[in-house]
């Protein structure tokens, strides 16, 4: 399952420029909002699971943080971020992995979630992912996660998506996280369509 699932993403990072895919953000600008209004201190951990070439580590190292993880299952993704940031790469922890079968070995801050959870469909690998949640997390951590919205789209990058609203991701993760704040967003894909996103933060209880 989990090869099919890498072959499937490393082919995408492979065959697609990292600005022309439907979830490409010019700017994280959600995840940097909601970061700023959270006032971390920039000694915080972060783990960007399933963080892909997303710029978001680019912008906090910028702004100071020292302790970035990003994870993906594609390797060819995380190339495409370390060659963007040169030698500032070496200051955050790669790690290629699916998140679904993958035992953290710390526990951190932050844990970011962008278009990840969603792609989840079976309860199994739900279950997997919140096991890897609750070990790399710890009381007082935050969760920031963003999916798919009811009205958002049924697929993303040809597989199919579990969509939610924030009552329901406060259901599948459990009571050991309280939700803390929600919003929905209107992200715009690179060819100019819509896509509804729902975005919440939750707090390890
Ligand atoms: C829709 S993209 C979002 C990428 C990034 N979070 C962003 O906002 O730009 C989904 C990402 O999740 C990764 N991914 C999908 N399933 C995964 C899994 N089971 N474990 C780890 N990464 C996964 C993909 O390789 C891809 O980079």
């Amino acid at each position: 399952m989990t090869d099919a699932k890498q072959e499937h993403w490393d082919e995408v990072y492979r065959t697609k420029a990292a600005d022309s895919v439907s979830w490409y953000q010019p700017t994280p600008g959600p995840s940097l909002h909601v970061l700023d209004e959270l006032q971390l201190p920039a000694s915080a951990s972060l783990i960007d699971v399933g963080g892909g070439a997303s710029s978001l580590v680019d912008r906090l190292v910028e702004r100071g943080w020292s302790d970035l993880t990003v994870l993906d299952i594609a390797a060819p993704a995380l190339d495409v971020a370390k060659a963007r940031l040169g030698d500032e790469a070496l200051r955050i922890t790669w790690l290629v992995a699916d998140v679904t079968a993958w035992k953290p070995d710390r526990r951190y801050d932050v844990w970011h979630d962008r278009a990840v959870f969603h792609f989840l469909t079976d309860p199994g690998q739900r279950l997997a992912y919140r096991h890897a949640l609750e070990t790399g997390t710890a009381r007082g951590s935050i969760m920031v996660i963003a999916t798919f919205a009811p009205d958002g789209p049924e697929r993303c990058s040809g597989l199919p998506v579990q969509r939610y609203d924030a009552a329901a991701l406060a259901t599948e993760l459990s009571s050991a996280f309280a939700l803390e704040h929600d919003w929905r967003e209107e992200h715009t894909t690179p060819g100019g369509g819509r896509q509804s996103f729902q975005w919440c933060v939750f707090r390890r209880r």
